[in-house]
């Protein structure tokens, strides 16, 4: 069988979700991983036992003969690498979100266009089974018409420097955990959001090793859709107690409650502890609530399955560059509604 070949930049968090995902489909084979961090880098091919060349210039990876990269490095880089990609002949899968902000999406979208290679927009979420399983419901019309409802994605705040730092993020809580929210509810409403109002904070502004927090760690906002739905969107990374991910969706005949970590599904008590419960638990003692087959119920290894099945069959992707820059307008509105305290108007893309 003639194998596709893939690279992988970036050796962090996402990259090892990539790793895994590509490692389960037989038609796969990761022939490189860049990274500036080269132990990272080591270990995770010792872990998945890639044959393949370690780089540390990404643009070397480029001149390989593979057809996908994926895209797992900070927010600042998206645009640059991934433009690199595309005008190299590959297809990129580039994480959320996106990039920074809508200007440089836009830009993206150009490249892609005039490069005839696509992008992939990795939102897992819109491939986890509990959240498919409320797509499904809605669409059989289960529970009417969505008038209400309110999202949120919460922990205790990310892992890596960058996060915290504005022109490396982009953004807060809002844009790294509010852009899954966002995605999901145009995806389950199937309507675009016409107005948005926002209000943001930073209230753990040291974070230790990490140095300062100079984007928003809190974001609550409102999503006005063109249907007339009001949802409320709650992101927070100074949370405790591990991962909280959830929907409360009202409609015409019904509701519909999803939360695919601090479910009952498993439930321990441990004084002492155990190895791990779910992404930034802190800790396992006491009372907690251990997601089982974490990557499988976040979508990760679905989502990467879903982008190869697309390209052998030539199909549309459920979550392409376009969609990855219009959930990236909307999160740009709601800076905009942080910043002049008003409900504001979400710009119609062409
Ligand atoms: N889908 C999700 O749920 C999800 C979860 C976490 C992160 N992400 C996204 O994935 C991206 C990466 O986040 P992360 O958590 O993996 O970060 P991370 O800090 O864990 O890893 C970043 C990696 O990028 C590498 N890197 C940095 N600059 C590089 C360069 N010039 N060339 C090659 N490698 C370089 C670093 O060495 C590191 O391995 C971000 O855009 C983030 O928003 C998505």
């Amino acid at each position: 069988m003639n194998k596709i070949k893939v690279g992988i930049i970036g050796s962090g968090f996402i990259a090892e979700h990539h790793c895994y995902a590509y490692s389960l489909l037989p038609n796969v084979e990761i022939i490189g991983i860049c990274s500036i961090n080269e132990d990272e880098a080591r270990v995770l091919m010792k872990k998945y036992n890639l044959l393949g060349k370690l780089y540390n210039n990404y643009e070397d990876l480029l001149k390989t003969d593979c057809e996908i990269i994926s895209v797992c490095v900070p927010n600042f880089l998206h645009q640059r690498i991934t433009n690199d990609i595309l005008n190299s002949g590959k297809h990129a899968f580039v994480e959320k979100p996106l990039a920074r902000n809508i200007s440089e999406a836009n830009e993206m979208l150009e490249t892609e266009k005039s490069s005839n290679r696509q992008i992939f927009y990795c939102e897992n979420n819109m491939y986890a089974p509990s959240f498919t399983k409320v797509k499904q419901v809605i669409e059989e019309g289960a529970i009417g018409q969505i008038y209400m409802g309110r999202g949120k994605e919460q922990h205790s705040g990310p892992h890596s420097a960058w996060f915290y730092k504005a022109n490396e993020s982009g953004g807060g809580a809002l844009l790294d955990l509010g852009i899954h929210d966002i995605a999901c509810l145009l995806w389950y409403l199937d309507c675009n959001v016409k107005e948005v109002f926002c209000q943001k904070k930073t209230i753990k502004p040291n974070r230790g090793d990490f140095g300062q927090c100079e984007v928003e760690d809190n974001a609550v906002g409102i999503l006005y859709f063109e249907n007339d739905a009001q949802i409320i969107i709650e992101e927070s990374w100074t949370a405790p107690g591990g991962y909280d991910m959830r929907f409360e969706l009202f409609g015409t005949e019904g509701q519909i409650k999803v939360a695919p970590t601090f479910s009952n599904l498993v439930s321990v008590y441990s004084e002492k502890g155990y190895e791990y419960a779910v992404e930034k638990a802190g800790s396992t003692q006491g009372w907690t609530f251990p997601v089982p087959s974490e990557a499988w119920s976040f979508g990760y290894p679905q989502e990467i399955a879903h982008f190869i099945s697309c390209i052998t069959k030539k199909k549309k992707p459920l979550t392409d560059g376009t969609f990855g820059r219009r959930v990236l307008n909307i999160v740009d509105a709601m800076y905009k509604s942080a910043t002049t305290k008003k409900v504001e108007e979400v710009e119609h893309l062409i």
